[in-house]
């Protein structure tokens, strides 16, 4: 008899996305009059920059001449993609990280999902409320927690993000062995600074934890302050693996194309203490179960770091920083409470009453698809996430409609 793994039965229904995009569905079929403006799940709109469209033309003739064409890349990455990385985004700031510690990969979401594979099952794990579902969701599949009671998985140490932490949530106060982080924050936009920054890595150096630093929005960070990188911190090589994404900072969601970075030397221990490096463990996981990004799309990434891609990926954030901006003051000047939406492109809003009902005004009275805050943990209750990827035009009249539904 075939047996089901029962982890998935702890899990609710569906993926967040997916239980929007059905009442949004729902919506649709019975208003196909009305024009939804979709500012719910964190999707780009604009184009790929110039500079990458260019490299892809070019990638795609080298496939068609025989000189030029590649079979299997390398598993990890072309080197030109990860020496452009490790410079531009890790030496130029001051971080020594080198080409053999960037993995490429299809995305930052599958990446999060699979490190988890290098862990022991009875791990303790912290994970950040409210949070990016996939952190908590694959956790689950791989039967590291209990049953989910009132919202929460038992087993996990759920670390409170809240406006009176600034959402930026304390250190445990017990001991954990796994910790997730994201900053600028995916759903509450909040930004760390370093000194902030500094306490999570120096716990993690006194009680051998690692943690897992998701800066798929770092590109967002405008404040020069703020860090970029977890590397910027002091000896966070030795305990933090950090994912970054080319989904939000160039226009990706759809070419596919993210990187982690296992410095080596981060830890993890066996059951007698005996310390192992995780890069040639990640190494070895890669290898074995994926083939690499195309070459195409990584020519295309690369592009990301010539001085025009680097201008004009800058133009498309600011783009998307000034629709935040945009969102972030109406929804201020309606007496909401906001979050995020200066170093990020999330801003979160209290909303004053369950974070469904509020959703649902928004769908039905405004056409405009937000998410709620509960959807991303029980803290979140009470709040929704606005996104700024949208077109100009779109999150003018967005704010407009929301205005006439919900200003006095
Ligand atoms: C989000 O809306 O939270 C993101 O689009 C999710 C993702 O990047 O997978």
């Amino acid at each position: 008899m075939i047996r089901v793994n029962e982890n998935y039965l702890k899990l609710k229904a569906s993926y967040l996305f997916v239980d929007i995009a059905k009442r949004v569905a729902a919506f649709t079929a019975a208003h196909p009059e009305k024009k939804v403006i979709r500012m719910g799940i964190g999707d780009v709109t604009r184009p790929l920059p110039p500079v990458c469209i260019k490299a892809l033309h070019e990638a795609a003739d080298e496939m068609a001449a025989e000189a030029t064409f590649k079979g299997y890349g390398p598993e990890a990455g072309y080197e030109f993609l990860r020496e452009a990385i490790a410079e531009n985004d890790y030496r130029a700031r001051g971080c020594q990280i080198g080409a053999d510690e960037i993995f490429v990969s299809d995305g930052a979401k599958c990446d999060t999902a699979n490190i988890q594979e290098l862990f022991a099952g009875d791990i303790k794990i912290a994970v950040p409320d409210p949070v990016y579902p996939v952190y908590v969701d694959t956790n689950v599949m791989a039967g590291r927690t209990g049953e989910n009671v009132g919202g929460r998985y038992q087993g996990f140490i759920y670390l409170n993000s809240t406006a009176e932490n600034n959402f930026i949530p304390e250190l445990p106060k017990e001991k954990v062995d796994l910790i997730y982080l994201c900053f600028p924050n995916n759903p509450t936009g909040a930004a760390i600074t370093k000194a902030e920054l500094k306490k999570w890595v120096d716990y993690a150096k006194e009680n051998k934890s690692l943690i897992l630093y998701d800066a798929a929005y770092e590109a967002f960070i405008r404040d020069e302050s703020l860090p970029r990188s977890i590397y910027e911190i002091d000896g966070a090589d030795e305990v933090a693996i950090e994912f970054r994404s080319f989904s939000k900072t160039a226009g990706f969601t759809g070419t596919r194309c993210a990187f982690t970075v296992v410095p080596k030397k981060v830890k993890a221990y066996t059951s007698s203490g005996e310390a192992v490096a995780l890069n040639p463990l990640w190494n070895r996981r890669q290898s074995t179960k994926f083939n690499g990004v195309s070459y195409p799309i990584q020519k295309a990434a690369a592009a990301v770091y010539t001085a025009e891609g680097k201008a004009q990926v800058k133009a498309l954030i600011d783009f998307y920083l000034e629709n935040a901006k945009i969102i972030r003051e109406k929804m201020t000047s309606l007496g909401f409470a906001c979050t995020g939406g200066e170093n990020s492109p999330y801003i979160w809003v209290r909303t004053g009453c369950e974070s469904w009902s509020f959703f649902d005004k928004l769908l039905n009275e405004a056409a405009v698809v937000t998410t709620p805050g509960s959807g991303f943990g029980s803290c979140g209750e009470g709040f929704i996430r606005i996104s700024a990827f949208n077109s100009r035009e779109n999150v003018i009249e967005a704010m407009n409609r929301i205005s006439s539904v919900l200003g006095n």
